[in-house]
């Protein structure tokens, strides 16, 4: 799997990584079951997102992480109006990530000039190493955009699709100035893009860039600009997170493939 740096912060992360909304929001024989998904996760890449907005999630990935947490790189987010609440979500992902976050970012932008004030104050004391802002609405990508000017803040996380282009704009070239890490949600749209199938004959054209299934398609078009940095697909199935991965490698898409996938979920 390709690596890349991570902007200017002097991480380099796996170009494929792992989200954790619904999939892992799991309790019992299920949350159990997730290890096996981290387990594949780890044969290639290691970045993973999750948040406190995802319910079980940021504890579920942290118990499959157990006994190796040092070769993970995790994000996490936080999610809160009140600086008690923020302060009670850090202490709860500092346990379950062996007391460090490596990109800890403000979800939504919730309040986030005091969340910055207080995530930078956790960076000082060395718990976490990048603090990041997230949004997953074209209509806020305004206000994104004016926060991401802020000094102390190293990454960025938006929505990226062939349905959802609109970080191509402002957010994507912003990002690159700035020298921020740019980490990619949605990269299947939520399931949507791939619930319906794509026929062999129309994924064909891309075998020669090792791509073999409708979600590698998706995931090497987003890769293959090289703004993007990670892409974080969400899985249940160790053999779908085995099989995102093979798209983190060269040889990447140029334009007429890039415009051969989009044209192709612009049909869906
Ligand atoms: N959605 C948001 O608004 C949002 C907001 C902030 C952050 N994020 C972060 O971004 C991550 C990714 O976004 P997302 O979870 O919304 O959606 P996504 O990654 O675009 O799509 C996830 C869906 O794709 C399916 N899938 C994954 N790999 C597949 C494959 N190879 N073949 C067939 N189906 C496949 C999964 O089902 P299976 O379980 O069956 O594989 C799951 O239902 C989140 O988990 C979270 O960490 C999302």
């Amino acid at each position: 799997m390709e690596r890349r740096p991570f902007g200017r912060t002097g991480l380099e992360v796996p170009v494929i990584g792992m989200g954790t909304w619904q999939t892992f929001d799991v309790r019992g024989a299920a949350a159990a079951e997730r290890r096996h998904v981290t387990d594949a996760a780890f044969e290639t890449g290691t970045f993973f997102d999750s948040s406190p907005m995802y319910g079980e999630a940021e504890r579920v990935l942290g118990a499959t992480l157990a006994g190796r947490r040092d070769d993970a790189i995790v994000a996490t987010k936080l999610w809160a109006t009140g600086d008690d609440e923020a302060e009670r979500q850090i202490e709860a992902a500092l346990g379950f990530f062996g007391g460090r976050v490596d990109v800890y970012q403000v979800h939504n932008l919730a309040a986030w000039p005091r969340r910055l004030d207080q995530l930078d104050r956790w960076r000082m004391r060395g718990a976490v190493k990048v603090v990041g802002l997230t949004h997953y609405s074209a209509g806020a990508f305004g206000e994104l955009r004016k926060a991401m000017q802020d000094p102390r803040v190293g990454a960025v996380q938006v929505p990226y699709n062939p349905l959802e282009r609109t970080v191509e704009e402002e957010i994507l070239p912003a990002a690159a100035e700035l020298g921020l890490g740019v980490i990619i949600m949605r990269p299947l749209g939520q399931g949507r893009l791939i619930r319906q199938d794509v026929p062999p004959d129309a994924i064909a054209p891309l075998r020669p860039f090792g791509v073999r299934t409708w979600a590698q398609a998706l995931l090497k078009w987003i890769l293959s600009d090289a703004r993007c940095h990670v892409a974080i697909p969400a899985t249940s199935s160790a053999s779908h997170m085995r099989s995102n991965a093979e798209a983190g490698r060269a040889p990447w898409f140029g334009p007429d493939e890039r415009s051969y996938v989009a044209g192709l979920a612009g049909r869906l």
